[in-house]
């Protein structure tokens, strides 16, 4: 009797050789860098899948759960970002990203300023605005007045040299944790704003000293951080892009240096060199608080 023997077809499961298959599938006129960077990508996914043995309806779920993500990401909200953002992948990005800056550094030169996640709130074409005037929309600047912040400083480059015609991207949450597209009640691109520096590298503005917020905790993000019994919070931070001829663009968020989610960002974003005081401004001047900082950028 002939014994009937299994078909000698791809190999699969647990087999590493059923990885090296997929790798190898790769054509040879494939993308430069995605035949470069995939092989690694599958051996992690395989890997992973190995590790914990991942069964048919966990893929599956897994599925439907990007799936959701990516339908409800719009202009006014990415929530397959935010979810990269719960899993510390965008400031992980980030960080790769300034470890390459770093190692560029000269010797004796001032430290650049460390950068932060964009998040996913960043809206382009924020009002170009003259030094020393306010993103606070006029109608809400009376019911947020005990926040009034004079932000000021300069942009310098690593001699410690002014930066002159850098333009200065800001934008931050209203006290009640939304950013201006999330929220009817505000004007569009309250709280946003651009500014250049002078021939001294100065920029100044008026704007609201910001509040700890919960990311957007009522999708697929959100569903997330319940299954993994983690809160939602993020500390009170301003966003910064700084744009300046032949300097590398600076993309960073300044903190609250109080606030009680410093250590304990949900996207963990939150770095000890961007900590900052708001020190309470005398009482005959506009504003109830003053925030002052200097920006170092990287030559290009
Ligand atoms: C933000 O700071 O705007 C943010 C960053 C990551 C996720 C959600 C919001
Ligand atoms: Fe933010």
């Amino acid at each position: 009797k002939k014994t009937i023997q299994p078909s000698p077809g791809p190999s699969h499961g647990y087999d590493p050789n059923f990885t090296d298959q997929v790798i190898a599938a790769t054509g040879p006129n494939a993308h430069r860098r995605l035949a470069q960077v995939m092989p690694s990508l599958v051996r992690h996914l395989h890997d992973f899948a190995r590790e914990v043995n991942l069964t048919v309806s966990e893929w599956k779920a897994a599925v439907d759960f990007i799936n959701a993500a990516g339908q409800m990401s719009n202009d006014k909200r990415n929530e397959t970002q935010l979810v990269c953002d719960i899993l510390g992948l965008e400031s992980l990005v980030d960080e790769i990203s300034s470890k390459i800056l770093q190692e560029d550094a000269s010797p004796g030169s001032i430290a650049s300023t460390p950068s932060a996640i964009l998040g996913p709130f960043y809206r382009k074409d924020a009002p170009v605005l003259p030094n020393g005037s306010s993103i606070v929309a006029p109608e809400t600047k009376e019911a947020f007045s005990k926040d009034l912040t004079y932000f000021s400083g300069r942009v310098l480059d690593n001699k410690g040299d002014p930066i002159p015609d850098a333009v200065i991207d800001i934008w931050h949450t209203a006290p009640n944790g939304m950013y201006e597209q999330q929220d009817p009640d505000q004007p569009e691109f309250n709280l946003r704003g651009r500014f250049r520096t002078d021939t001294s590298g100065r920029y100044s503005l008026y704007c609201l000293r910001p509040a700890p917020y919960p990311v957007p905790d009522d999708g697929p993000g959100g569903l997330l951080l319940k299954l993994l019994d983690r809160h939602p919070w993020r500390p009170a931070h301003i966003h910064v892009i700084i744009i300046a001829n032949g300097f590398r663009p600076l993309t960073t968020q300044l903190f609250d240096k109080g606030d009680k989610y410093l250590k304990n960002d949900t996207v963990f974003a939150a770095k000890e060199g961007l900590e900052v005081d708001f020190i309470a401004r005398p009482e005959n001047e506009d504003g109830n608080w003053t925030l002052t900082y200097d920006f170092v950028l990287s030559p290009a």
